[in-house]
């Protein structure tokens, strides 16, 4: 696991679009994985900045987003649809088609996940998967306990999520009970890792995830087993690891 030392947010957000447009203008199709909340914001507005600045194309990119709220409209101001829209999509030159995200909308979720998977397989996986990290060591939205054998599932959100997340929503009993978000096995099929972290709300998620050992109740240790993932946190999040 490599770990890059961000100064702050900001260098944190510089660094990994860097990464990012490194292998965007690098390869003839790149699929990226992407991830929504607090974290990657600066990230996506590096990518808006430069974009507009020396004209990075993504024609060539396909997108795929970890997750998405059950019951949630993509017109939500809160869904992660819009989010990205608002922040990404809207931005760049990414095509329509190119774009996928959970369907929190579906009738038959199961049959949502089983269709989501496929289609990861079906464009030959993920080159670049970006993750934030819960303060309870959730990637995606899996929960302490998820199997690592999960692909993309429909999970109930731990209350401490749903509390972390209310302060997007007016009430915390708007947020979401539910989400759609690709399991631990399907992270782990992506070819190469970013994991954002800032603040000293998660240094001790870091710590774990750095010195403790791999297990289920701390989802981001299965991190470990992958080959390769670089850890980009701020001094913040990086000041008990
Ligand atoms: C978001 C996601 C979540 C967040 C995590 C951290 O798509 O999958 O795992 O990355 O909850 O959220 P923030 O960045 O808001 O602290």
């Amino acid at each position: 696991m490599n770990i890059i030392q961000a100064t702050n947010y900001q260098d944190m957000s510089n660094q990994t679009a860097e990464l990012i447009i490194d292998t965007v203008r690098n390869n003839d199709y790149v699929t990226l994985g992407l991830a929504t909340g607090g974290t990657p914001k600066g990230t996506y507005q590096q990518l808006v900045k430069d974009h507009q600045l020396n004209q990075t194309s993504y024609q060539h990119v396909t997108t795929f987003n970890l997750d998405e709220y059950v019951g949630m409209r993509p017109t939500d101001p809160n869904s992660y649809r819009y989010y990205m829209d608002q922040y990404f999509f809207d931005e760049v030159d990414i095509p329509e088609q190119n774009i996928h995200i959970p369907n929190g909308m579906a009738e038959d979720l199961p049959r949502e996940c089983a269709r989501y998977e496929k289609q990861i397989d079906d464009t030959n996986g993920i080159d670049l998967q970006i993750l934030g990290i819960g303060k309870n060591g959730h990637i995606g939205f899996n929960e302490p306990g998820t199997a690592f054998e999960s692909t993309t599932h429909v999970v109930e959100l731990a209350h401490s999520t749903r509390k972390a997340n209310a302060r997007f929503f007016n009430h915390l009993d708007d947020v979401p009970t539910h989400a759609i978000t690709m399991g631990i096995a399907t992270i782990m099929k992506s070819k190469q890792i970013l994991l954002l972290a800032s603040g000293e709300d998660k240094a001790e998620a870091i710590r774990k995830l750095i010195h403790e050992e791999v297990d289920e109740h701390m989802p981001a240790s299965v991190l470990r087993h992958h080959s390769n993932v670089t850890i980009i946190a701020d001094q913040n999040a990086l000041v008990s690891a």
